[in-house]
């Protein structure tokens, strides 16, 4: 007698078998692809509890790809690249963004960065890239006086008392406050920018409404909506300011006329109430614009203060450009293009975001619905592929010793090895979805290492827990970096 339970059970077990097993380890055409763990291709559990608590699990995709090569499997329907054939594929090719990223968007509006389809992020995109092209920061008036306005009347007077008090300080604390003020004066006006340089009160609470919002800590609604109602007050002072002439010592809402003025002349279905669109756009520039320049920052015066010798060879590179602000002399507005031009400082800046990238980890993006190749490998439409800066940049044949900190790889090499070079080095990202403030960030980065390398020395005080922290944008663990301030003229006695 025929058992129908009994087969039935039979039946579902192979059946389930073949579609959850032998299916995925055997048959499908992500089964050719080295797995990071062995359970990677029928589970998501490795990664996940990789990247538990915020994690990324970078460290482990990169030792997987040390093991295994430049494509690997992370989960079912997740692979890692790391080559150059991947950056080409992913991001050049447009695959669009993971659903993950939608939840980046601020005041339930989508951003630059929350948007997922390429259509909508394309217009918005063009509607901004000239103010933060590198042709309009080389010449922007707006930021050589904004630049005066913080490193003259705000940064220096503070950096000059620590140096005559010998007292230890922040600097990583310190250059969020930085990143921030640059970015507020460029977006509002420099008439309605934070000023959490000087009023370190404002900073803590505004900074801590960030890390909670970002890290989803308990209490994240409410420091949501603090940042919500800050942005929508610079806003509108931005806008009320942007009606009037302004006086001398102020700089333009740049960025914020920019994109209200072009969204109001659209005419295209782009997001409504326009006001709400453009506070989620300015709210997004403050938040990608401050961590990823303190991390840059607080790292670069990290490498510096462990070797004098960097600090002298830069410093003497500095000097060679005519005065810039300094604290005992007539303000000067530093020419950027002079600034720009200094072998020496762009090699220490690149080199800095090559080892310690503020954001390392995987950018996600999905296959389209065609499927793709890579690496050789086809893989199907609708699987989450991405690249990291940090398997980018610690590959030995093109970095040699590549967790070193070490400025002179960038320097005298023939053409060809720098072109290899500069196509692994992946800190800005690539493609359409590249950062929008690349040239801005270069820009205040530089100014604010030659203001200070230019006038003093620096030294460590506390380093504890310097190593980079694993998570989307990654700054020491310890959140600190305690360092003590040397006038130039000082040293050299
Ligand atoms: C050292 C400084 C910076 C680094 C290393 C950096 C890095 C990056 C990277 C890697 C991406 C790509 C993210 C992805 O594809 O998921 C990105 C995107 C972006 N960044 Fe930056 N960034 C920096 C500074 C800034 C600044 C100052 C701004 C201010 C406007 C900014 C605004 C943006 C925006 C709006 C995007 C999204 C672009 C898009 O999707 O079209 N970034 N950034």
């Amino acid at each position: 007698m025929l058992n129908l339970p009994l087969l039935f059970t039979l039946v579902s077990t192979v059946l389930l078998l073949y579609r959850y097993v032998i299916y995925p380890v055997f048959v499908s055409q992500l089964s050719k692809i080295p797995p990071a763990h062995f359970t990677a291709p029928v589970s998501s559990l490795w990664i996940r509890s990789k990247r538990r608590n915020g994690k990324t699990g970078i460290q482990s995709i990169f030792a997987a790809h040390n093991r295994l090569g430049p494509i690997v499997q992370l989960s079912p329907n997740e692979l890692s690249v790391a080559s150059l054939d991947g950056l080409r594929q992913i991001y050049t090719g447009a695959f669009e963004k993971t659903v993950w990223y939608s939840e980046l968007a601020n005041l339930g509006i989508p951003n630059l960065v929350s948007m997922l389809e390429n259509k909508p992020h394309s217009l918005q995109k063009r509607m901004l890239s000239h103010v933060y092209s590198k042709s309009y920061i080389r010449s922007s008036i707006d930021l050589q006086e904004l630049s005066r306005v913080l490193i003259v009347e705000r940064l220096l007077p503070i950096l000059q008392k620590a140096a005559e008090s010998a007292e230890p300080f922040d600097a990583y604390s310190l250059n969020q406050a930085l990143g921030a003020d640059f970015m507020t004066s460029y977006l509002f006006g420099t008439g309605n920018s934070t000023d959490f340089i000087r009023n370190m009160k404002a900073r803590k609470e505004t900074m801590q409404n960030f890390r909670t919002k970002t890290r989803g800590l308990p209490g994240k609604e409410k420091a949501s909506r603090e940042l919500d109602a800050l942005i929508l007050s610079l806003c509108e002072s931005a806008g009320a300011s942007s009606q009037k002439t302004l006086s001398g010592a102020s700089s333009h809402p740049v960025v914020y006329s920019e994109l209200s003025t072009r969204l109001s002349k659209s005419g295209s279905p782009l997001p409504n109430p326009i006001n709400l669109a453009v506070a989620s756009e300015m709210l997004d520039h403050l938040g990608a614009g401050i961590e990823t320049t303190r991390i840059t920052l607080t790292y670069l015066q990290w490498e510096l203060s462990r070797d004098s010798g960097l600090q002298a060879q830069l410093r003497s590179e500095l000097l060679t450009l005519p005065p810039l602000f300094s604290p005992s002399s007539e303000a000067n507005l530093p020419n950027y293009g002079d600034i720009d031009g200094l072998p020496f400082l762009e090699a220490i800046l690149k080199e800095i975001i090559r080892v310690y990238p503020p954001s390392p980890a995987l950018l996600p993006r999905v296959t389209p619905q065609g499927g793709a190749v890579i690496e050789g490998y086809t893989i199907p439409g609708g699987i989450t592929v991405g690249t990291s800066a940090h398997c980018m940049h610690r590959n030995p044949s093109v970095f040699p010793s590549p967790s070193t900190f070490d400025p002179f790889r960038w320097l005298g090499k023939s053409e060809v090895k720098r072109r290899e070079m500069d196509r692994w080095w992946w800190g800005f990202g690539s493609g359409g979805r590249m950062c929008l403030g690349s040239h801005f960030a270069t820009y205040m980065l530089k100014v604010l290492i030659v203001t200070i390398y230019s006038n003093f020395q620096t030294e460590i005080v506390d380093d504890e827990g310097i190593e980079q922290e694993d998570s989307f944008l990654a700054g020491p663990k310890g959140e600190k970096l305690m360092l003590t301030l040397r006038k130039v003229e000082e040293v050299k006695e």
